[in-house]
């Protein structure tokens, strides 16, 4: 099983279990990682999933698409890593990945 580590804003780390086939949004939400909030259950129409992904991350990931940039738009303190978790697919080829929750969401 793919692992994924969330750190939070104030630096606390968790590492946890991924399914195959799941999202990054829904598998911090299965473990109770708190700093995301997925108001529209993985629809792309929120952008409180917003997640920075780690540097080293940031190519190796499928790119995001247009509807994924728009909103995006709406995410509190977007950077260069920005991404929606629920955008983000989990496959063995993620197995590590890093993200961080923003300070806020929305
Ligand atoms: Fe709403 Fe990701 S959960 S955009």
């Amino acid at each position: 099983m793919p692992k994924i580590t969330f750190i939070d804003a104030n630096g606390t780390s968790r590492t946890v279990e991924a399914d195959v086939g799941s999202t990054v949004m829904e598998t911090a939400i299965r473990n109770n990682v708190p700093g995301i909030d997925a108001e529209c259950g993985g629809a792309c129409a929120c952008a409180t999933c917003h997640v920075y992904v780690d540097e080293a991350w940031v190519e190796k990931l499928p790119k995001a698409s247009s509807i994924e940039e728009d909103m995006l738009d709406f995410a509190y303190d977007v950077r260069p890593g920005s991404r929606l978790s629920c955008q983000i697919k989990v496959s063995n080829e993620i197995d590590g990945l890093t993200v961080t929750t923003p300070e806020q969401q929305g």
